[in-house]
């Protein structure tokens, strides 16, 4: 089959596309014909080695995060779909390569795709619609009437959890370039702070929960603009002791994620807030919620540009610029 991947980490010159052999599947496993896959800035940092003590694949690696396709065959306990059903996921974490012609997923991480949505629609929701329902809903809690705070409004992350935490109710105020204003109005922004000329941290107060996309000094400013009480969680900040737990990172590590997270975690303290880092994971049972509110159109794809495998280097080339309007799609 045709795939997208590399032999040693490093910048777009490692990625090739060529033939590598179908992924064979267990008895709770189903293979899915891909027809398209969602990039996302996570394969930029697998590509460059910048996760690989905390996902340490092995090479060839095929690269991709999350798709939509159709069901192939399915291993003896599967129970949950069937050969010809039309699903989309987010890649097993530690199986991933949805940039080829087929993948090999566990029944659990699999949905049906939502019916009204093209193989292109369907396949850049995923990662991002995941990520911010495992914020907003799972972690949070958000409930009506609460105010959100979500960075970077205008990309994948945001363009969902904007159009979420409206759904749920909640006041949300983003950043984003002046430009994308009216987009992140549309999405259901109700207050937009362009992050190039002004400074959130002097307009917002008495947050509930900050989305925190971008770390660094947005995440340590996010901090002071929580209620007692409130919280940031970060998909881009320093990763932290739970982190480690969480993904049995083992002890060195954790003391290593305690270390880092250390400055932040004590600035939190001070102000009566807490911070965590969070990576988001693979999950059917969530996505089959999701595909409810995307067929009632309660949230909607945005799909940025569309690229050919064989233009895999310029799909991530264009996420790399940090550009993306939405999301950037491969097609198969
Ligand atoms: N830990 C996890 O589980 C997890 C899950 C999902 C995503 N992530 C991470 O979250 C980050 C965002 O992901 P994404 O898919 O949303 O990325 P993306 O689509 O590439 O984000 C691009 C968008 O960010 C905007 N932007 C850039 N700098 C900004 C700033 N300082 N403030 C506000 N907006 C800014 C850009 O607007 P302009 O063009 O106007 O600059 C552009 O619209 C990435 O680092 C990704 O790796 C982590």
């Amino acid at each position: 089959m045709r795939a997208a991947y590399i032999n040693k980490y490093g910048d777009n010159t490692v990625v090739q596309v060529g033939e590598l052999p179908v992924p064979t599947i267990g008895d709770n496993d189903v293979l899915v014909q891909v027809k398209a896959a969602g990039v996302n800035p996570l394969d930029i940092r697998i590509r460059d080695g910048k996760l690989k003590q905390v996902l340490p694949y092995k090479f060839p690696l095929m690269l991709g995060n999350d798709f939509a396709g159709v069901v192939v065959a399915v291993g003896s306990r599967v129970k949950s779909v069937r050969v010809g059903d039309e699903v989309y996921a987010r890649t097993d974490t530690m199986r991933i390569g949805s940039f080829a012609d087929y993948i090999a997923i566990h029944q659990d991480s699999v949905s049906q795709k939502p019916h009204n949505l093209s193989m292109n629609e369907a396949a850049s929701l995923p990662l991002v619609a995941l990520t911010a329902w495992q914020i907003l809903v799972e972690k949070a809690h958000v409930q009506k009437g609460q105010k959100v705070l979500i960075h970077g409004g205008a990309g994948g992350v945001g363009s969902i959890a904007i159009q979420l935490a409206e759904y749920l109710g909640t006041f949300v105020a983003t950043t984003a370039s002046a430009a994308d204003s009216d987009t992140v109005k549309k999405y259901g922004a109700d207050q937009v702070i362009d992050y190039r000329t002004e400074d959130f941290s002097t307009i917002l107060s008495d947050y509930d929960v900050v989305l925190d996309t971008r770390g660094g000094e947005t995440l340590q400013k996010s901090l002071t603009v929580l209620k007692p009480g409130g919280q940031v969680i970060s998909v881009n900040g320093t990763p932290d002791a739970d982190m480690a737990d969480e993904m049995q990172l083992g002890a060195l590590l954790k003391l290593v994620f305690t270390a880092m997270s250390f400055r932040t975690n004590q600035k939190a303290k001070k102000l009566g807030v807490k911070y965590s880092f969070f990576f988001m994971k693979p999950s059917g049972a969530q996505l089959a919620k999701l595909t409810k509110l995307f067929e009632s159109q309660k949230l909607r794809p945005v799909v940025d540009k569309v690229y050919p495998l064989e233009s895999v280097k310029d799909a991530l080339a264009y996420s790399e610029s940090g550009k993306a309007k939405g999301k950037i799609v491969i097609r198969m």
